[in-house]
């Protein structure tokens, strides 16, 4: 089997990232590796559950362990204190003792769900992330953010809290549906052009290996996208500065996908969001056109859109002035200076974003 494995070092919190295809079918060696026998809880939705969950759990009974699975409905709705609550009310039958692990097995919405129940019920019990989209193994299951939606407040409840391991078994990803595998190549190539020109290289040569998901590309890209994101979160774990520039992209795209009232998918508004702070960056002389039309190039090969749709760029600007990544009133960008460097500022001006969107 081929297997990949990345170390996040945060001291006492330091965990492993293992990924390949068939890393699921290990769950329970792992699992005793780091020392957990006994009881487990697997947190999912229906989809999932029927997809792997029902034969993980199979494979865990086998190898002695115990386990009880509880599924919430699917969609970023369900991300909320209600659902927790009654996870809270179903954890309480179950639970004899805190060293009982939960399970996060599913995309980002459960991962960021599961992973809030974990750290606040019982004051924390060991959380295990079993990332099964593309977007949460490149992205939302490796650096400790868990929260739930409240109300118009997206992702602000929430702790830091690590997860004790990750598991990210890339064969699950045949399952996607193509928007959704779409969706996390838009965050590998934020990644690539953050901090990896040779990450970035690799899917400009690879994409159509990539797309079809051969599996070696894929593990390569999968492999190269969470070890960036390990080697951030090492440096700023509560997000205090250097952790900002996993948002290139996402000044744009948050605003791309709150005007659109969320019509607009999230990896197409990053796609998007990346053109524009690329052409905000090249307009500004600090970012070659070169480069930007191989941003592009990547980007569109990835299935992604390239051109910001129609809409009031005033609209956008206003969305962005109302997202927290606003400093004094100013609002931060993270711009591309090359291919695998950015930097942050908040020294852009609006004029200069109205005109890139058109307006
Ligand atoms: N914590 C973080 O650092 C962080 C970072 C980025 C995003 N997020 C959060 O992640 C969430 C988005 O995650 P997502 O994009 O994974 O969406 P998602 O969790 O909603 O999953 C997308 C869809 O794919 C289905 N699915 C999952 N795995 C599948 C598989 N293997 N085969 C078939 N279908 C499958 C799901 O049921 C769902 O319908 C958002 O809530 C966002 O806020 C968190
Ligand atoms: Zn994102």
């Amino acid at each position: 089997m081929w297997m990949k494995d990345i170390k996040v070092d945060l001291a006492d919190r330091s965990y492993r990232v293992i990924i390949g295809a068939g890393v699921l079918k290990e769950t329970g060696t792992s699992l005793k590796e780091i020392g957990f026998g006994g009881r487990l809880v697997v947190i999912t939705n229906p989809v999932v559950r029927e997809l792997y969950g029902d034969g993980l759990k199979k494979s865990l009974v086998a190898e002695g362990f115990e386990v009880d699975i509880l599924t919430v409905p699917d969609g970023e709705e369900y991300k909320s204190l209600d659902v927790a609550g009654g996870l809270y009310n179903e954890l309480t039958a179950i639970y004899t003792e805190r060293a009982t692990p939960i399970l996060a097995l599913g995309g980002g919405v459960i991962g960021d769900l599961a992973g809030f129940v974990a750290a606040t019920y019982l004051r924390g019990v060991p959380l295990i992330q079993m990332p099964t989209t593309l977007l949460a193994q490149v992205d939302s299951s490796i650096g400790g953010k868990v929260a739930v939606n409240h109300g118009q407040l997206k992702n602000k409840i929430g702790a830091f809290y690590q997860p004790w391991l990750v598991l990210s078994d890339t064969s699950v990803l045949k399952t996607l549906p193509p928007s959704e595998f779409a969706n996390g190549m838009a965050e590998v190539i934020k990644s690539a052009v953050i901090r990896d020109k040779e990450l970035f290289a690799f899917v400009e040569a690879n994409i159509d290996k990539i797309m079809a998901q051969d599996e070696a590309a894929l593990e390569e890209v999968i492999f190269r996208s969470a070890a960036i994101k390990a080697r951030v979160v090492e440096q700023d774990e509560i997000d205090l500065g250097l952790r900002n520039i996993l948002n290139f992209g996402h000044t744009v795209g948050h605003a791309i996908e709150t005007v659109s009232d969320f019509g607009v998918g999230h990896g197409q508004a990053v796609a998007m969001g990346m053109v524009a702070a690329g052409e905000i960056a090249r307009r500004k002389g600090v970012f070659e056109e070169e480069e930007l039309l191989r941003l592009k190039g990547v980007i569109k090969a990835a299935g992604l859109p390239v051109e910001i749709p129609e809409m009031d760029a005033r609209k956008l600007i206003e969305a962005m002035q109302h997202d927290k990544k606003i400093i004094g009133g100013r609002v931060r960008f993270v711009l591309s200076r090359a291919i695998g460097d950015v930097f942050i500022t908040d020294e852009v001006d609006l004029s200069l974003v109205k005109e890139v969107l058109g307006g």
